[in-house]
């Protein structure tokens, strides 16, 4: 079975997906060995590893730097890569770009927008496509912020018709990131391919974070809707401070 008919059938099963985002080996190790259902190398590279404001300078390049790495440290979940800002804005490029992806180790790639010209080139040439609907954050400064979607009647009717038009260019799964509960519960039901919520509620049938905020890794910024599962920057930075003390206290031979 294909990835994309992995995902059809777990929805069909009732079985909820968990994914997660992942830049590097050990982190991408440790979430394949726990389980995960799929990786994602996130643009959020730009804001989690990068330190940039938001990801819209992430470039293919070093999206591919980061798969690479993520790619090695993976022996059973499939791993997806985001294609950047600027890198899909015609189906041409967008082909042209999915091909680095998947070369440097993608199972699939993830665009951003109501765009099944750029899904349909890319599915008709055997690559997995994931959709990503909502808030986009690749649109944040043009939209000065990171807003909830699907408040109005017009944005949810929109919002409903590119999933489904995602859904027939072929997308083998969709994310929806801030959408309002109930739209999000009415696009799940309405597709035949599993929805992936983030900030979104949890009547999708998965859901996707970014690593670092589930474990507490970056205190200086936590999403709203995300409620972590540990507080990892707490032991690091002791173990850096008693690392420090260490080697203060030791007298020299
Ligand atoms: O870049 C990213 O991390 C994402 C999310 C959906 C988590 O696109």
């Amino acid at each position: 079975m294909n990835l994309k008919e992995n995902l059809i059938s777990a929805k069909n099963r009732g079985y909820r997906q968990s994914w997660l985002t992942a830049y590097d080996y050990p982190s991408a190790r440790l979430l394949d060995e726990s389980g995960i259902d799929l990786i994602l190398v996130g643009d959020s590279l730009g804001m989690v590893v990068l330190g940039q404001k938001d990801t819209i300078d992430v470039t293919l390049d070093e999206i591919i730097h980061h798969l690479k790495a993520v790619r090695r440290g993976v022996t059973r979940a499939p791993v997806a890569a985001d294609l950047p800002f600027g890198t899909y804005a015609t189906p041409d490029q967008a082909l042209a770009s999915s091909i680095c992806l998947i070369d440097a180790g993608a199972d699939a790639v993830k665009l951003e927008g109501a765009l099944p010209e750029q899904a349909s080139l890319l599915t008709s040439r055997g690559i997995a496509v994931i959709g990503h609907l909502g808030m986009l954050p690749q649109q944040v400064r043009e939209e000065g912020g990171y807003h909830r979607k699907g408040k109005t009647e017009t944005e949810a009717e929109s919002l409903i018709r590119s999933a489904l038009d995602l859904q027939s260019a072929g997308c083998c799964a969709l994310v929806l990131e801030l959408v309002e509960v109930a739209l999000s519960k009415e696009i799940s039901m309405k597709l035949d391919i599993p929805t992936i919520g983030i900030g979104s509620g949890n009547s999708c049938d998965g859901q996707i974070l970014v690593t670092s905020d589930l474990i507490g890794l970056q205190p200086w910024f936590r999403p709203s809707f995300v409620k972590p599962k540990a507080d990892l920057a707490t032991p690091f930075r002791n173990a850096v401070k008693e690392f420090i003390s260490d080697v203060q206290t030791t007298p020299s031979p």
